[in-house]
């Protein structure tokens, strides 16, 4: 499973990718709107920093302007994914990028059907928003579910990219059924990384160890 990080913020971006852990980052004009700065700037240091593919988003509606802000967004770095709104003028602009070998990530799916259409224009990636579906009353996973069977059923080579994940279990759901990647918010990588067991178990190891090198005054390991 990778796990991409899904924010704009520098600061998490460093302290994960030191740990080895982001495999890749997506951004929506949201998250870009959270940060203080160039946004072009932003996303360009994100692309410097991190080695895996990053997602950065075009905000025209139209095909012909999509493709335009696309070949500025890919002159960031090799390893930008265009991201593009499941939109029909969207999925044109990801048949015409993918005939020039440029990946994209199609956005705001919320249905097997629309990821079906996003896989045969030829996206790298669909990301369905779970955690929006879960909000609105419909169960995300189930949606996650279904796209890996069908995606699997037909050898569609297009990433399920979970994405709008609210908590860690989406992430061990996500990894039962196999989709390939789930981006999260920093906060959420926190929460996975911690168990109260682990912190109480190694403050009673230290404490242990007190005790032994009282012991055996001058001990080193
Ligand atoms: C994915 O690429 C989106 O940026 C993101 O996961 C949306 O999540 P939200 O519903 O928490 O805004």
């Amino acid at each position: 499973m990778k796990i991409f990080l899904d924010t704009a913020s520098l600061d998490s971006i460093k302290k994960y990718n030191d740990m080895g852990l982001v495999d890749g980052i997506t951004t929506n004009p949201t998250l870009l709107s959270k940060e203080k700065g160039n946004p072009a700037e932003i996303m360009r240091e994100i692309v410097r920093i991190v080695q895996g593919p990053v997602s950065l988003e075009v905000v025209a509606t139209t095909a012909a302007e999509m493709l335009e802000e696309a070949h500025r967004l890919k002159k960031y770095g090799k390893n930008v994914v265009v991201k593009i709104p499941m939109i029909p003028d969207g999925l044109k602009a990801v048949k015409k990028l993918k005939s020039e070998g440029i990946e994209t990530n199609v956005t705001l799916v919320f249905s097997a059907n629309q990821a079906v259409l996003a896989a045969k224009a030829g996206a790298a990636y669909v990301s369905p928003f779970i955690g929006r579906l879960d909000d609105a009353g419909q169960d995300g996973m189930s949606l996650i579910r279904e796209i890996v069977q069908i995606f699997k059923n037909y050898q569609f080579d297009t990433n399920v990219l979970v994405a709008s994940i609210r908590h860690p279990l989406h992430v061990v759901e996500a990894g039962k059924i196999g989709a390939q990647v789930v981006t999260l918010p920093p906060d959420i990588l926190g929460k996975m990384m911690s168990h109260p067991l682990t912190d109480k178990g190694l403050s009673a190891f230290l404490s242990d160890w007190e005790k032994v090198k009282k012991e055996n005054p001058g001990l080193k390991i």
